[in-house]
This record gives structure tokens, sequence and C-alpha cells, in this order.
């Protein structure tokens, strides 16, 4: 592990690729269908590069701390604009550290072939979205992938990047504690040093979310969500990973990784690509810049000077609400003076009834989430911040 980063001069780069071979009936992501517009694409990647260039020059000059190219699927990037990508942010934010650059990628054989260019390219960390190791839950995700491909996909991941991370849903209708401990028990060998298992959301503005409002899809109920969740929590225990954050589980303390732990901590991380969104300290002030959705949109608003639907300032509150939410999820908690801010005391109100009642602790100046907490987070959060 290298040294601490330091979120308030430290810079992460996330850099959003909304491309998909196809929708998945569940994700409410800012998306859109791979047409193969090759020159549709190769606008986009030049319109990101711009941005980088603009958004660097208002932050001033500053330390690279990570790049994530998420999506969508940045595994469907041509891998020398990933390259490109890689090399401006170096250039334009000097660090003489390793920095951690990971990319999601999903686990057809067609994408496999291409993990070892894109480790050319300067990617050290896969995001692997394999979803399920069962064939039926993968159908009816509507992944465009086996079971068996998402294990290829891990061996060739493995070989070619240092890092591997893979990304799990459960909850999914209909399945039970005991299915689930044996797809998570039938994974924990396949040498991936990160795993994040997101219980199944269901988004009003997906299909999914459609098949719900008709009837024809059940979600699991709360006690059978709570079960599962305990269920993941232990399993992943006892294999060796530790969740450093409610969804992301890590083989040791080099495993986590670099990008979320500075997001967490309320660094500041330029946001690129349709629909991103970043978090920027400008002249003093901690700033959320929400970039265009639309593709044509964001490229003709970088052309024009302005890639931002929205920004805004975030006063004190904000700022320390926003703390709080992302810290209460980790491990190492959120800091202190927040409370402060908040208007909240240790001593009487809604904290002091939260430590008494065993959800939270105050230890060493930080407010951290208990065991009992973590799964009831929304409600802690709701009471802490009303
Ligand atoms: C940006 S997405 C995807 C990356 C990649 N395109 C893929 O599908 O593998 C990141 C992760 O979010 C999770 N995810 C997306 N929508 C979800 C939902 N409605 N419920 C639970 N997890 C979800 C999936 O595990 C997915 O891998
Ligand atoms: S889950 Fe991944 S592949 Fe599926 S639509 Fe969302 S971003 Fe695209």
């Amino acid at each position: 592990m290298t040294d601490p980063l330091d979120p308030g001069s430290d810079l992460a780069v996330y850099v959003h690729w909304p491309y998909c071979a196809r929708i998945c009936p569940y994700c409410d992501f800012n998306v859109v269908r791979d047409r193969g517009r090759i020159q549709e694409q190769a606008g986009l990647a030049r319109a990101i590069l711009a941005d980088m260039e603009a958004q660097a020059k208002q932050v001033g000059p500053r330390r690279l701390a990570s790049i994530f190219l998420g999506g969508g699927t940045p595994s469907l990037m041509a891998p020398e604009a990933v390259a490109e990508v890689i090399a401006s942010a170096h250039r334009l934010f000097p660090t003489d550290r390793p920095v951690e650059v990971t990319l999601e990628a999903n686990p057809t054989d067609a994408e496999a072939g291409r993990y070892a260019a894109l480790a050319q390219a300067g990617v050290n960390r896969l995001s692997l979205g394999v979803q399920s190791f069962d064939d039926e839950a993968l159908r009816f995700l509507g992944r465009d992938h086996s079971a068996d491909e998402a294990r290829r996909a891990i061996g060739l991941a493995a070989k070619a990047f240092a890092r591997l991370s893979i990304d799990l849903i459960y909850a999914r209708p209909g399945q039970t504690v005991a299915d689930w401990t044996a797809e998570l028990d039938a994974a924990l060998d396949l040498g991936f040093e990160h795993v994040s298992p997101y219980q199944l959301t269901i988004e009003a503005e997906t299909a999914f979310g459609r098949a719900l409002r008709r009837g024809r899809l059940i979600p699991p109920d709360e006690d059978r969500a709570a079960e599962l969740y305990e269920a993941t929590q232990a399993r992943l225990q006892a294999a060796g990973f530790e969740a450093y954050e409610v969804s992301n589980h890590a083989r040791g303390p080099q495993a986590r990784s670099t990008h979320n732990i500075h997001v967490w901590r309320g660094g500041d991380y330029l946001g690129l690509g349709p629909g991103a969104h970043g978090r920027l300290t400008l002249e003093g002030v901690r700033t959320a810049t929400f970039a265009h959705r639309r593709i044509a949109d964001y490229v003709a608003g970088v052309e024009a000077g302005t890639p931002w639907a929205e920004v805004e300032a975030l006063d004190g509150r904000g700022a320390a609400e926003e703390a709080l939410l992302l810290g209460l999820r980790t491990l190492e908690g959120a800091a202190g003076r927040h409370l402060t801010t908040l208007g909240l005391s240790a001593e009487r109100g809604p904290l002091a009834d939260l430590i008494e009642e065993g959800f939270v602790t105050l230890s060493s100046g930080r407010l951290v989430a208990t065991a009992r907490g973590r799964p009831l987070l929304d409600a802690v959060l709701g009471r802490l911040l009303t």
C-alpha cells in the first residue's frame, strides 16, 4: 500500500462510458445501446479528453489519486482511447506514486479477448460484472454471458491485471439463503481479491420496475433480504474478505479500492463523460458537478465550454450531510467534525439515542455504524439528518 491519499489535494478522475452491448432489465445507469457508431464513440472520447483539459485548468495543480472508468461498459471502449485518457490524467495531474486505474468490464468471451489490450493501455485493476454464477439467474438478469464464460473471464482477467474485483447481484426473486451461499462458496476460490455483492434494487424506470408494477416480479420480502445480507457478510468474512464498506469486501487492506476510499473520504474527483458527477473544491467551495446526460448534449457542451447541466455549491451542511451518508457506509466511519456542523451531540438528541441503542459508536473522534446499524443505514441517517 502507498501512503494514505490526502483527500484535500489529491484528485481522482472518473470517466463515464455509456455504451452497452445490450441494456439489462434492472439497470438505471445512464446507458445507451452500442450500435457500433465508431465515429460517435471517437467523438465522445475526444470530448472526454477536452473536458479533462478544461477542468484541469479550473482546479489548478493537483496530484492524481486514481482513475476509474465506469459505465455503461468501458470494456467496449477502444483501448487506444483508454490509453489516451490515462496518459492525459498523468500529464495533467503529475504524481510520483503508483496510480490505481480501474475499468468496469463485462465477462463475455468477446470482451475477455480485449483484456490484454486494456492492460497494455494502462488499466491495472478490473471490475468484472459477473452478477451471478447461475445460468438461470443470468438469463433472468438479461445478461449476455453464461456462468462458464464468467469463470473464463475471471481466469483471463487474473492473468492480464494485477488486481481483480467482481460484482454480484443477490436478493433475486425466489433466491434462498442456501442457494446464495452455495453460489458464493463455489466462487470464492476463483482468485479475485475484491467483491461487491449488491442487493437487487428494483428501479422504477426499468423493465424490472414495470414488471413489478404489473405484479410479474416479486422481490424477496424484507426478512429474506436481511437474511441474505447477513449470509453474505458471514460467508465473505469467513473466507477472509473484510467489508470495508457495506457493499465492498476486500481480501486484506491492499485489496481495497483506492478510488472508492478517496471518494468516500470526501476527496475531489473530476466527473467526465455524459451524466458523470464530480466533486471539486473551486475557490475553496466544495462543488458538485453534473454533466449533461445525453451524449450529444455533453459533446456539444464540452465544445461550448459548458459540459455541466448543473453545478451546485455545497454549503457546510450539505457537505457534512454527504460526508455522513458516505462515511457511515464504511468501516472507518465519518469524521466527528461533521457532527458539529450538523448540530448533533453525543450527549442528547438523536445521535445520543442511536449510540445508546447500539446502531452507531463514536470512537477516536469518528462516527462509525455498528454491525447492527449498517444494514439499517437509511433509517439511521433518517434519524440523524431530519
Ligand atoms: C455500472 S454497472 C456495470 C458494469 C458493467 N457494465 C456490467 O454490467 O457488468 C456496475 C454494477 O452495478 C450493479 N448494478 C447495476 N444496477 C443494479 C441494480 N438495479 N441492483 C443491484 N445492482 C445493480 C451491477 O452489479 C453492476 O455490475
Ligand atoms: S448492468 Fe452493465 S451492461 Fe447492463 S445495462 Fe447496466 S451498465 Fe450496461
